[in-house]
């Protein structure tokens, strides 16, 4: 379910923020490609959006070499989503009259797909009787008008027309129709390592980057739901929209997961959770003693175990094996034990996948079935995983 976005750039101060929406997209799994018209190019270069989209930048109508790798047609097919950002008080009036004289109003002639833009302009600009009226034409056609927002701006003016935040944007790529099957749902995620202290420095902790866990969030966030991530330390940041709790330990991700999971129809358990932790934290720093050091260790709660067993309220819970070997013996034992709904198991002995990855493979089990997802991006599995949970809700 990842997203084929073409991102069309118009001619405005606000196009330099478009390398950071590119990145961010490209970082939640989206295929972007850029198309940018002359006057963009006075504010951004190609060389520069080619380089933070992957792939070659599109920015005439007229390019041999370009039609020969891909058409303008094909190109305008090629699109889910096309989203002019900025898009200038003269390309929304070109929308409005079908104008076609370069690449990009071509395309959003050409394009089958759905259409959004995102105004940016002086706000004397924005509220001129022909703008709005061309505004409200645009939306008729049931092209999605995403901003302007309001404040200072570059030329020194405060007011509405400033281009929407790129990870506003993000958000709205990625959430516009997209299925809405978790809708009314809330769903709490664990995600990342925990981090069990030793000393004012030291810890123990594991490979997770929390990179499943985020993907699952804005997937489900995508799908409609209301999601609470809770997670250890990891560098990603989620989306405005979901609501993040950080916690360190095994112990605080358990208080947050408890405190969570009673108001959630949906619990996932993604984290990489340390099953012990140091029985003494000292609170100072362990000083080097001979050549061996014996830590003594003691289990920590089982969260996912605890959600499961909630007398009431119980959300529909889904646990994560990351095993090495015996994969499906494994999970099935952890489905049962810890009374589980769902299990997703993923052979993380397997090169490029599961820790610190950005692709993942896993079986899922559940009492009455089994669906192998292949390898692909995480944020792909996130959808899938979502989509077989939603179709086991009661
Ligand atoms: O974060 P990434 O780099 O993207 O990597 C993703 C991942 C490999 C961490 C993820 O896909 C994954 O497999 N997560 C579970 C890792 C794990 O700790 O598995 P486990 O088999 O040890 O634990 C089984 C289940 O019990 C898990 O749902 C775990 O969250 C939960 N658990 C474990 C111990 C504990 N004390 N409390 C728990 O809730």
């Amino acid at each position: 379910m990842s997203k084929k976005i073409v991102l069309g750039i118009t001619g405005g101060i606000a196009a330099y923020k478009c390398a950071e929406l590119v990145r961010r997209l490209s970082e939640r799994g989206a295929e972007v490609k850029v198309v940018m018209t002359d006057s963009a190019q006075e504010f951004i270069t190609p060389l520069t959006m080619q380089a933070v989209s992957g792939n070659p930048v599109s920015t005439s109508l007229l390019d041999p070499q370009a039609e020969a790798a891909m058409g303008h047609i094909e190109f305008a097919k090629w699109a889910d989503l096309i989203l002019v950002a900025p898009a200038t008080a003269n390309t929304i009036a070109k929308m409005v009259q079908g104008v076609a004289d370069d690449l990009l109003t071509t395309l959003l002639l050409a394009t089958p797909a759905k259409v959004a833009i995102a105004p940016a302009m002086n706000q004397q600009m924005y509220r001129h009787p022909a703008t709005q009226a061309n505004l409200a034409t645009l939306a008729q056609r049931d092209i999605a008008i995403w901003g302007p927002a309001s404040g200072e701006q570059a030329c020194g003016d405060v007011g509405q027309g400033r281009m929407l935040e790129p990870l506003e944007l993000v958000d709205l790529c990625l959430t516009t129709e997209q299925p809405q099957i978790l809708q009314g749902k809330t769903i709490s995620i664990t995600a990342g390592p925990t981090r069990e202290p030793l000393d004012p420095v030291r810890f123990i902790s594991n490979h997770s980057s929390g990179k499943m866990g985020f993907a699952l969030a804005h997937a489900a966030h995508a799908l409609g739901a209301k999601v609470n991530l809770i997670h250890g330390p990891v560098t990603l940041t989620a989306a405005s929209t979901i609501k993040t709790v950080p916690v360190e330990s095994a112990l605080d991700m358990h208080k947050a997961a408890l405190n969570y999971a009673p108001k959630s129809d949906i619990f996932i358990g993604c984290a990489a959770v340390a099953d012990y932790r140091a029985k003494d934290i000292s609170t100072q720093k362990l000083k080097k003693q001979g050549d061996n050091m014996i830590i003594e260790l003691q289990k920590n709660p089982d969260i996912i175990a605890d959600v499961a067993s909630l007398a009431s309220n119980r959300p529909f819970t889904v646990g994560f094996a990351a095993e090495t070997n015996d994969v499906e013996a494994y999970a099935k034992a952890k489905l049962n034990n810890k009374k589980l709904d769902l299990i997703c198991a993923n052979d993380v002995s397997q090169e490029g996948i599961g820790f610190n990855s950005d692709d993942n493979a896993m079986t899922l089990f559940w009492p009455e079935g089994k669906r192998q997802l292949t390898t692909q991006s995480k944020e792909n599995i996130a959808f899938s995983i979502l989509e077989i949970i939603a179709s086991q809700l009661k």
